[in-house]
């Protein structure tokens, strides 16, 4: 068997933490390769490109160019993120008795986006380049330090010639808008000339008779600064560029100024060009529904799935047995018209949610009914919901499941993060909010959002659509029936003062004291505890975390590097390859076919009986399976009854390799793979 050297994945995205372990392991044959390697070609492009060589992700549309922000799956892609998307709703719905599923349309009625806040407040700050006009997220420029180029406009060389011949002197360009130093001179020189101000300037010759006259573009006094970029020369020509964009041919800039910035993100990180003031940005693409196509018929493709939650609340809550606390998720897609889609299916324009908004009562009402709301500390036990617990033990145990889902197909600690929200990151309305974030090859990045959102969606819709969405719930009203007066009257100006205390979206004393009496009857707008995870950045994140090199020498000791995708055996698109030892041979193809044909029954399986068993082996590791199979001629008993039925079972992570009787295959794979 050959050597096969791994080829750890931090080394590959740390050439720093590279060197120094490899060399202290002694191993400067593969560090040599591994540096150079790393030079070459990042680390993403090459997950890009096997993506595409082996079918996971394709560009949408390449044919004709491609589309930026839309990507599509190809077969081994298709299958990775099914599994993906089944390993959730197991673990969300399935596997529970308190989280039900619900498939809405991606297009809903145009008030739900209205009532949701997504019309009015659903954009992103965007800056244009004024040079090439390539636009940006604002908040995604890098900022940066230098010194700065300032104008403020530019002149027609032709028309500076001849306010040059026309005032007899140079004119100096430091001091200011040229025109207007000449027109101050003719005003000088003939009586009744152009007065300073004037819009279009005739300039006269001493004799009367005209020699220019202005054309539009002839100045344009439009401020343009510019971050010095490498050489003063290459800035000139952007500031050139600049103001022929604006219709100039041969622009001469006035009055330049040098100054110098610090962290400024007014540049354009490319070419230095001064960027846009931010502009909001709408992410929602709409479109229209029927076929009139006025404002009435407006509709939104969905920019998020959680809406449609809100907005079936009621009907779920009639249709089932569930009670508060309970949950529904959703898995669809999902569309925001980025201003910037970035880093392959990171950020893109179409792509899926996974869902879940998990209803719980209002810390008020368990107040009542259990005497105290369980308050979180560190090591808190999370392991089953209590009836004590308030918003922020579910919002924790929340935190918990969605780590231990990860765990559980392979991202485990050492790839993730989470980042806490501040108080003033926070939106008015939410308590808490983490983001559960992926060491991508390109930086640490958020995987999955998990915010503690009060009443607000519910609350939004049921004033915007005026339909009740409340809930009752006769222990809470039998709990506060046990309350005296003075209890009750107590809870009401706490109430009031906690919501006066808000900076925004407080509620007016009077509404606190209806919202107090409605909950000592029994009705409230539940609260609502949201992880929001993307079925694309996790398929993502499972493609960059599974690639790996190793290096392998073959008998003559030639020395190659091929991949290996080493998936979790739960999400692999492909859990089993059967081969026969040689194609040739019909008892052996026989035999692998009838195991091939019960095993694929059961388990996502592939067929592959072209060229050697090393390079079925080397394809089937590129596709991330994890389980080969062989049928050679021990298998048909050549060797002796002992290993008549049995087959070589190859695993893609160690390369063990070992003899199982084909009638216990299924009862060995099946455990591993789901
Ligand atoms: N309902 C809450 C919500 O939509 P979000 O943070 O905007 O929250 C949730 O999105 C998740 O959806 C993100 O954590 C991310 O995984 C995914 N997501 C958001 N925008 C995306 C995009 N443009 N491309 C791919 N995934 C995206």
């Amino acid at each position: 068997m050959s050597l096969i050297t791994a080829i750890p994945r931090e080394l590959q995205t740390s050439p720093a933490a590279a060197a120094s372990l490899l060399l202290a392991l002694e191993v400067p044959r593969i560090f040599a390769a591994l540096m150079s390697q790393t030079k070459e070609i990042p680390l993403m492009e090459k997950i890009v490109s096997l993506c595409k060589r082996r079918g996971f992700i394709f560009q949408s549309s390449e044919i004709y160019g491609g589309i930026n922000g839309f990507w599509d799956y190809g077969p081994l892609g298709a299958e990775l993120k099914r599994n993906l998307r089944d390993t959730w709703w197991r673990a969300m719905t399935r596997d529970r008795e308190d989280v039900v599923g619900l498939d809405a349309t991606i297009i809903m009625h145009p008030a739900i986006w209205k009532a949701s806040g997504h019309v009015d407040t659903f954009s992103d700050p965007m800056v244009d380049c004024l040079v090439t006009k390539k636009r940006f997220r604002a908040d995604h420029v890098e900022p940066q330090t230098g010194t700065v180029l300032g104008f403020d406009g530019a002149i027609e060389r032709e028309y500076l010639d001849n306010l040059h011949a026309f005032v007899g002197e140079e004119i100096d360009l430091t001091k200011g808008d040229p025109e207007e130093y000449a027109k101050l001179r003719a005003t000088k020189r003939i009586p009744g000339g152009p007065s300073p101000g004037s819009e279009v300037l005739t300039i006269l010759g001493d004799g009367g008779h005209r020699v220019q006259e202005t054309k539009p573009h002839m100045v344009v006094r439009h401020p343009f600064q510019l971050l010095v970029k490498g050489h003063k020369e290459s800035a000139r020509k952007m500031v050139t560029a600049f103001y022929q964009s604006r219709g100039m041919s041969d622009p001469v800039p006035f009055r330049e100024t040098v100054s110098r910035v610090e962290n400024s993100r007014a540049f354009n990180p490319e070419n230095g060009a001064q960027l846009t003031e931010p502009k909001p940005f709408n992410l929602m693409f709409h479109t229209y529904v029927g076929a009139t196509a006025t404002d009435d018929d407006k509709a939104y493709l969905r920019p998020e799935t959680a809406q449609a939650i809100f907005a079936q609340f009621k009907n779920v809550v009639d249709s089932t047995r569930q009670k508060v606390p309970f949950g529904v998720c959703q898995i669809g897609k999902a569309f925001r018209n980025e201003v910037t889609p970035r880093n392959f299916t990171f950020r893109s324009r179409e792509f899926e949610q996974m869902e879940l908004e998990f209803f719980i009562k209002p810390d008020e009402a368990i107040e009542a009914v259990c005497g105290s709301v369980a308050q979180w500390s560190e090591g808190a036990d999370l392991s089953a919901p209590q009836p004590n617990w308030g918003w922020e033990m579910w919002h924790r145990y929340w935190v918990a499941q969605r780590t231990a889902y990860y765990a559980g197909i392979g991202l485990g600690a050492d790839v993730l993060d989470y980042f806490w929200q501040g108080k003033a990151d926070l939106a008015h309305y939410a308590r808490a909010c983490v983001d559960i974030l992926f060491k991508f090859p390109f930086g640490t990045e958020e995987l999955e959002g998990i915010a503690a959102r009060g009443d607000f969606d519910l609350t939004a819709h049921q004033t915007a659509s005026g339909k009740p969405q409340e809930v009752f719930d006769d222990e809470v009203k039998q709990a506060f029936g046990k309350w005296t007066d003075e209890q009750r009257a107590a809870l009401v100006e706490q109430k009031k003062a906690e919501q006066r205390a808000k900076e925004k979206g407080g509620m007016t004393d009077e509404q606190t004291a209806a919202w107090c009496d409605r909950l000592f009857k029994g009705f409230y707008v539940p609260h609502v505890i949201e992880p929001s995870a993307g079925l694309d950045r996790l398929a993502l994140a499972v493609l960059t975390l599974a690639y790996t090199e190793v290096e392998k020498t073959d008998a003559n000791g030639n020395k190659e590097t091929l991949t290996v995708m080493r998936f979790h055996p739960r999400i692999a698109p492909k859990k089993v390859a059967v081969f026969p030892l040689l194609k040739n041979k019909p008892e052996l193809v026989a035999k692998a076919r009838e195991i091939y044909e019960t095993l694929k029954k059961h388990l996502a399986a592939d067929y592959d009986e072209g060229g050697s068993i090393g390079k079925r082996y080397a394809r089937q590791d590129e596709a991330g399976t994890p389980f080969c199979v062989t049928v050679d001629f021990d298998t048909l008993g050549e060797k002796g009854p002992e290993l008549k039925d049995t087959v070589t079972l190859r695993h893609r992570d160690s390369g063990e390799q070992e003899r199982v009787q084909i009638s216990e295959l299924l009862d060995r794979l099946l455990p591993l793979v789901s």
